[in-house]
């Protein structure tokens, strides 16, 4: 073959891999690969492209990286171009930049240093202190419209008092906390998900969802560092006055003196920022006055007056002792390596995943090894590399099993998915998964279903599959030793529950291969019946957005495997919801309406009411102020400063019922009768209660100084992340 030939099928190859990680990346929000596995991916094609200049095209992935993928949000130019910063590695880099400084200005020059906060830079229009417009950097010009799901990030003011008059926008990064992603990722493992590899991808996901709901149930939270047309003299007057408004200002902010205090500030935070809650790569030194700024300008990509600083890659040596084989929901069999337990930026490393048999050729690696792990965005670790040169020959190759790990059945490949799979349908390990899939959160929400009573379930073999879940009843429960009386009832009473989940829950409850929550969804309102999507034919199915040849392919050989039909005909006799049923497309009558919740609402989580109120058009904030349409509450004679307040600015209050009314929801049946309740169809004596409690506070105010905020509420006081300084 020509050299021409090899070039063009491999830049062909690389394409279609960069387009396939580019999906998976910005519209999947699931990546399979690291950035720098991609990155290589990409250097390459460029490479190649600039080497065959007869094979470029305009649609290749290097002439619009990244860019428009996720694009059915509103596209908007934002008003000053949100630029990006210079990386560097070197502290002598540091100084060159600071010797250019002063050669360009002429004097000494002082800068301020802050975080390099790793997750979304966005970009907020406050216009006469509203909140009128949220967007992605984007290509720095244009950004995608995600006003909607910011508006669902608590410490982002929707509102901010004594604000400058006029319009301007602050600047800044949306993070997700590490907790918060290692809640999520437990999450997904337990929904059979893709994991997120690091905090800023999981931000970015979280962001470009479509239903704001799901934003909100992300606890995303918000740094401000940086602004457009804001009236200060320097950083630190910013910060400070952002401070003042509301603002989640950048903290700690140093101002040094000079790029030696920069450096000290690099070295000081290399190592503290493993305390942080949340991810930074390193950190960012600007020019501290705005004026100089000016003066410096900024080429077409970053400003002259800022350079980053990245922290050094976190990677460790450490040995691979054994390596493990698991068997997922798909039956798919991963080698996971067991290592020596190392030190890695802040955490203990003792696992890996190998993520599959050729990447265990590719890399070569043998037990007994010595291994590089670094952490991809600080999260998951991953095995770069192997010390070869350590090897002393007592290494052992790991070899692909022939048969599964847990049932002994012969294994088949997958060349698409580069997967060995078990090929026994009803493998127990996979069996076990299936259920715990079928019952998880986001699926049935089967509650006590939990690992100890599945392993019980297919070992005593009472299910062979989900449908014969419905069939336990009441005692037959008891036979299982580890359920007693009171668990049995409730587990009873969890799966009575589940059949009346949404049909789109059960389509990604059943597992069908590459349908997650969202691909449900949108199946769930094109196929509106379990019979119509199991009937559907090819054309039919990739007629779908967003459902692709292979995805469609995986639903039609679902519901050609006879175990498959069987198991949902088990569901069908138990009275398990299959058909749409509309709850999506409800009229937005809260528009621009503010609400507060204080208290519980029994029934309802914080979380669903605040959905709730989101999806029919409403906003959810914090506290209590002047643009407060209504608290909601359930008990009026609760101790609240929220209630009080409202009082005070004679804000509208009504329950969770009253809020039902008003939308035309069905609000949830009390499941204990909530005796003395004030709002139980007595609407009239709420004005009773609410002038009594006003009359009790007027005393209470009479007899007693106000002290300074003691109305407050504790999560709106305080710095940001506490106080890290
Ligand atoms: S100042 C010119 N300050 O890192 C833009 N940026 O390439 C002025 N970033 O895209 C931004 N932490 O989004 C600034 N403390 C910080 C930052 C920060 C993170 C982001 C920013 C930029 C990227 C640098």
């Amino acid at each position: 073959m020509s050299e021409q030939l090899v070039a063009k099928n491999r830049i062909e190859s690389l394409r279609a891999q960069i387009r396939r990680h580019d999906r998976l990346y910005y519209v999947e929000n699931t990546p399979e690969i690291t950035d720098q596995n991609y990155d290589r991916l990409m250097a390459e094609l460029i490479e190649l492209e600039k080497r065959f200049p007869e094979f470029c095209s305009p649609d290749s992935p290097t002439q619009r990286v990244g860019s428009e993928l996720a694009g059915e949000f509103k596209t908007i130019k934002h008003a000053v171009p949100m630029l990006s910063i210079g990386n560097t590695y070197s502290y002598a880099d540091m100084r060159e930049f600071d010797e250019r400084m002063k050669r360009e200005l002429g004097l000494g020059v002082s800068y301020s240093a802050e975080l390099k906060y790793d997750g979304l830079a966005v970009s907020l229009t406050y216009v006469d202190g509203r909140f009128t417009l949220g967007a992605t950097r984007g290509d720095g010009e244009k950004g995608d419209d995600i006003t909607a799901n910011l508006r669902t990030i608590k410490n982002i003011p929707l509102f901010l008092e004594n604000a400058p008059k006029g319009t301007f926008h602050v600047r800044g990064e949306v993070l997700l906390p590490l907790k918060e992603l290692e809640r999520l990722n437990k999450e997904r493992l337990e929904n059979d998900e893709a994991l997120f590899a690091n905090a800023r991808n999981a931000a970015a996901g979280s962001l470009k969802q479509h239903d704001p709901a799901v934003t909100a149930k992300r606890k995303l939270t918000f740094v401000a560092y940086a602004s457009a047309c804001f009236p200060a003299f320097d950083d630190l007057e910013l910060l400070t006055a952002y401070k003042k408004l509301g603002l989640p200002a950048a903290s700690p902010c140093r101002i040094c003196r000079d790029i030696g205090d920069a450096v000290a500030f690099c070295e000081e935070w290399k190592e503290k920022r493993f305390t942080l809650p949340f991810a930074t790569d390193g950190i960012v030194i600007k020019v501290n006055s705005f004026a100089l700024r000016e003066k410096l300008g900024a080429t077409a990509k970053s400003p002259r007056w800022a350079i980053a600083y990245k922290f050094p890659a976190e990677s460790a040596e450490t040995k691979l002792l054994s390596v493990s084989l698991q068997v997922g929901r798909t039956g798919a069999i991963t080698p996971v390596a067991n290592l020596e337990t190392v030190r890695l930026a802040g955490t203990n490393v003792s696992r890996a995943t190998l993520h599959n048999f050729d990447e265990v050729e590719r890399l070569d690696i043998r037990v007994g090894d010595t291994v590089l792990v670094e952490k991809a965005g600080e999260i998951i670790p991953d095995i770069v590399g192997v010390l070869k040169d350590k090897r002393d020959g007592s290494e052992e190759k790991i070899v692909p099993p022939d048969k599964c790990p847990v049932c002994g059945s012969p294994v088949y490949t997958d060349p698409e998915m580069a997967a060995i799979n078990c090929s026994n349908v009803s493998c127990p390990a996979v069996l076990k998964r299936v259920i715990a899939h079928f019952a998880s959160r986001n699926a049935m929400d089967i509650a006590g279903l939990g690992p100890a009573v599945i392993d019980e379930l297919v070992d005593k073999k009472i299910v062979s599959d989900y449908g014969d879940l419905y069939a336990i009843k009441g005692v037959n429960w008891l036979a299982f030793s580890k359920i007693g009386d009171k668990s049995a009832a409730n587990l009873d009473h969890a799966l009575e529950t589940s059949k009346k989940r949404p049909y789109d829950r059960l389509l990604f409850a059943i597992g069908i291969p590459g349908v997650g929550s969202a691909t449900a969804r949108t199946l769930a309102k094109s196929f509106p019946t379990m019979e119509k999507l199991a009937s559907a034919s090819l054309e039919e199915l990739t007629a779908v957005e967003g459902i692709g040849e292979i995805n469609a392919k995986g639903i039609m050989s679902f519901f050609s495997n006879a175990r498959n039909l069987e198991a949902l005909e088990k569901l069908r006799s138990a009275g398990v919801i299959m058909e749409y049923r509309e709850i999506e497309d409800v009229p937005k009558i809260l528009d621009g309406k503010i609400f507060v919740i204080t208290g519980a609402i029994p029934g309802v989580s914080r979380l669903e009411a605040a959905a709730t109120i989101l999806k029919y058009g409403g906003t959810v904030s914090e506290s209590v102020s002047k643009q407060t349409s209504y608290l909601i509450t359930e008990d009026l004679s609760a101790k609240s400063s929220k209630i009080d307040k409202a009082l005070e600015l004679g804000t509208q209050i009504i329950s969770w019922k009253e809020l039902a009314l008003m939308c035309g929801f069905e609000p949830p049946e009390p499941e204990i009768e909530r005796q003395g309740s004030l709002f139980d169809d007595l609407i009239g004596s709420k004005e009773e209660e609410l002038a009594k409690r006003k009359m009790r506070n007027a005393a209470e105010k009479d007899a007693k100084p106000e002290t300074k905020n003691e109305n407050a509420d504790p999560e709106t006081q305080g710095d940001l992340f506490g106080d890290l300084f």
